[in-house]
């Protein structure tokens, strides 16, 4: 199959009460561990490509390796820009064969946030490509802030529906207690906000920094309006792990397939664990 939008995969998850997973992507076992998890599931999935990924392995090589996965895939195969920071950078991943790209103006003020997602969607809506923005600040595990703090980066609902009056956004990434990274404790995710957020938000809602979100918690989530989950984090143990107990059991080895193989292998195991909590599987 070619690659498809994001925007269609959620409006299904969003009638199906389901989620769709989008996954971190790095280099090329981790695109085919995503896409081979997908299938075994016969689910639909998201490849998104980070900051960090686009640096590590590059935009063409990120669109490549995921096209042709998708092509050789029985499932519905996105290609999604993680964490846009510039309108530059969307329509490089778009002219490069992105089919989704969140630009993330979430450092802006409201009205600037509203003024470059509406550039981004004004450019790309027309090229099919679906739009992600981000009201309300993440952020990451390492980031030394208080709970209270944390509670006023926090996405406001009146907000959120201003955003949607001002831009005609396909999905919104929202801020309720998740961050990127690994938790030092268990995270806890303000659920009344999320609904009340989803009162007044029609598109459906992404939820990011999910890896180490307890289960129950997303699949809460998933039932009061997030249809897209975000996970690098746990992708990132599971391979990591899987090579270093290679390492550590066989010093000597210098063949990489021998390290890269299990990894992967482990990261079709964990992501495969994820579809089925966000309820994705045997929809494709
Ligand atoms: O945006 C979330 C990612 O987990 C950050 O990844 O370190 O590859 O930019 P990165
Ligand atoms: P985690 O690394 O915490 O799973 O977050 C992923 C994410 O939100 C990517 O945008
Ligand atoms: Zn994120």
């Amino acid at each position: 199959m070619s690659l498809v939008p994001v925007a269609e995969l959620l409006l299904q998850a969003q009638k199906g009460k389901y989620a769709v997973g989008a996954f971190n992507c790095n280099n090329m076992e981790i695109v085919q561990a995503i896409v081979t998890a997908a299938e075994a599931e016969q689910s639909p999935v998201i490849v998104q490509a980070s900051q960090g990924a686009i640096k590590y392995a590059g935009i063409e090589y990120i669109s490549a390796l995921t096209r042709l996965a998708a092509e050789k895939a029985s499932v519905p195969v996105a290609l999604h820009l993680d964490h846009g920071t510039s309108f530059a950078q969307v329509m490089q991943c778009v002219h490069s064969g992105f089919t989704s790209v969140m630009i993330d103006g979430s450092k802006h003020r409201l009205e600037d946030n509203i003024a470059l997602t509406n550039k981004v969607i004004e450019a790309v809506r027309p090229l099919g490509i679906s739009v992600e923005a981000e009201l309300g600040k993440i952020g990451g595990t390492e980031d030394d802030i208080s709970v209270s703090e944390r509670d006023s980066l926090f996405t406001d609902p009146g907000e959120a529906e201003r955003f949607m009056q001002e831009t005609d956004v396909d999905s919104l990434a929202v801020a309720i207690g998740t961050a990127h990274g690994q938790y030092k404790g268990t995270p806890k995710l303000d659920f009344d906000r999320l609904a009340k957020i989803k009162e007044r938000v029609a598109v459906p809602l992404v939820l990011h920094g999910s890896s180490g979100v307890p289960d129950e918690a997303v699949r809460e989530a998933i039932r009061l309006g997030i249809c897209k989950v975000n996970i690098d984090t746990n992708i990132r143990e599971a391979f990591v792990l899987a090579a270093r107990q290679v390492l550590e059991a066989n010093p000597k080895e210098i063949d990489p397939r021998k390290m890269l193989g299990p990894a992967r292998d482990r990261a079709i195991h964990i992501i495969r664990e994820k579809i089925r909590v966000f309820g994705s599987s045997g929809k494709a």
